[in-house]
């Protein structure tokens, strides 16, 4: 393998079940560099309710100066019920977001083999698809305010931010991501109600396919839904705005064994800085603590950072790793799937 590549990787368990999931992942990065002849080099940040606590801070500029240096970061999930919402969520995910230019929210939903639940009656190659969320504008660009707060007239808005170049490049993405899979896109929006943002939308996809080639579909968000759920073969690439992007990830990932299966990719497609992975699932309060978080979409998060960084064999072996512990049966705790996770990458590894 000539010289040995390592990778400086941040990491950010933050706050429930981030760590939980993210030691998991870890270990199983780990694990395939070793076999796969690369180095890691973890550098942790305890960033999350427990520093907003005892500081009242929640990215310092100097921590985010530092994550700027590294090669990739890994999330685990942010938020708490003893914050106010949206403090770390808007101060550490959404800022993240904007200011590492993150500007393709990379979400696959693919059914796995194994995966049982009430909506799982799919074949598996019907239901194989990535969404691609725009992931700095729309309604999440901070744009909006209150007046008169507390009183009977008082006022709030958020408003949806959408910028020609924002979102061209986010659909040229989205295109190009088509052209390497089946050569069909559909663009999902409400242009028949948001016919300012859904019109800028529109028209800049039908140029983007025009220029690109692939095959353009539209549907509305709402009708979207139900497609996903009855005949979710009809999309393979879907690019859609913030929000929606949002709602869509977490039907997709019900469709595929739950939030705990669900990965994603904050991408910087231009590579002027680090992509930042982390589960679809929040911090999970509710099973925080109690061992039984479900790990699969924080590794799975890794494996599209091990893709990201041009380690694909070492992204394919997580991910295949995963399908074989779905397929045998998921563990109901996390400690099974570490377990599982480590007898199915031993496996990979003596097939070769
Ligand atoms: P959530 O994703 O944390 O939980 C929704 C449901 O899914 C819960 O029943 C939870 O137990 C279950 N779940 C989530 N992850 C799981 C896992 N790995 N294994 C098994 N079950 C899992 O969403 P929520 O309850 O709406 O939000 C909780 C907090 O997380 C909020 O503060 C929210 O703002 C934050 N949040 C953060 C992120 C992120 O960091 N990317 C994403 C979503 C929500
Ligand atoms: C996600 C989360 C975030 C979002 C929140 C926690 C800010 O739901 O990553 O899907 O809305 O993007
Ligand atoms: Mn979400």
């Amino acid at each position: 393998m000539g010289d040995h590549v390592s990778y400086a990787i941040a990491c950010v368990p933050g706050d429930g079940v981030g760590p939980e999931v993210t030691a998991v992942a870890r270990r199983c990065v780990d694990a395939v560099a070793a076999r796969r002849g690369f180095g890691v080099e973890w550098r942790p940040y305890p960033l999350g309710a427990q520093l907003w606590r005892k500081t009242g801070e929640v990215l310092p500029d100097s921590v985010l100066d530092e994550l700027r240096t590294a090669d990739a970061i890994l999330l685990g999930a942010v938020g708490d019920p003893s914050v106010p919402p949206g403090i770390l969520e808007r101060g550490l995910l959404l800022r993240l977001r904007a200011e590492l230019d993150l500007y393709v929210n990379l979400r696959p939903s693919k059914l796995r083999a194994g995966v049982g639940g009430a909506v799982a009656r799919h074949r598996l190659e019907d239901l194989d698809l990535v969404i691609v969320r725009e992931n700095t504008e729309g309604l999440y660009a901070g744009a909006g305010g209150t007046v008169h707060r507390g009183t009977m007239i008082e006022t709030a808005t958020e408003e949806s931010l959408n910028t020609r170049g924002g979102v061209e490049r986010c659909i040229r993405y989205a295109a190009d991501l088509a052209a390497r899979r089946s050569g069909r896109l559909t663009l999902v929006h409400k242009t028949n109600v948001l016919v300012h943002a859904g019109d800028l939308w529109l028209r800049t996809a039908q140029q983007v396919a025009a220029d690109t080639g692939v095959t353009l579909d539209y549907a509305h968000v709402d009708a979207a839904c139900l497609y996903l759920v009855d005949n979710p073969a009809r999309f393979d690439v879907i690019v859609t705005d913030n929000l929606f992007g949002d709602i869509l990830s977490d039907l997709g990932a019900a469709l595929t064994g739950g939030l705990g299966v669900a990965p994603s990719g904050n991408l910087n497609p231009d590579r002027t800085g680090p992509s930042v992975f982390e589960p679809v699932h929040g911090s999970a309060p509710d099973i925080a603590g109690t061992g039984r978080a479900n790990p699969a979409g924080a590794v799975l998060s890794a494996a599209l950072m091990l893709d990201h960084l041009g380690e694909t064999a070492a992204g394919e072996d997580l991910d295949a790793a995963v399908s074989a512990v779905l397929e045998a049966g998921a563990p109901e705790t996390t400690d099974g799937w570490e377990a599982a996770l480590d007898a199915a990458l031993s496996a990979t590894a003596a097939l070769r």
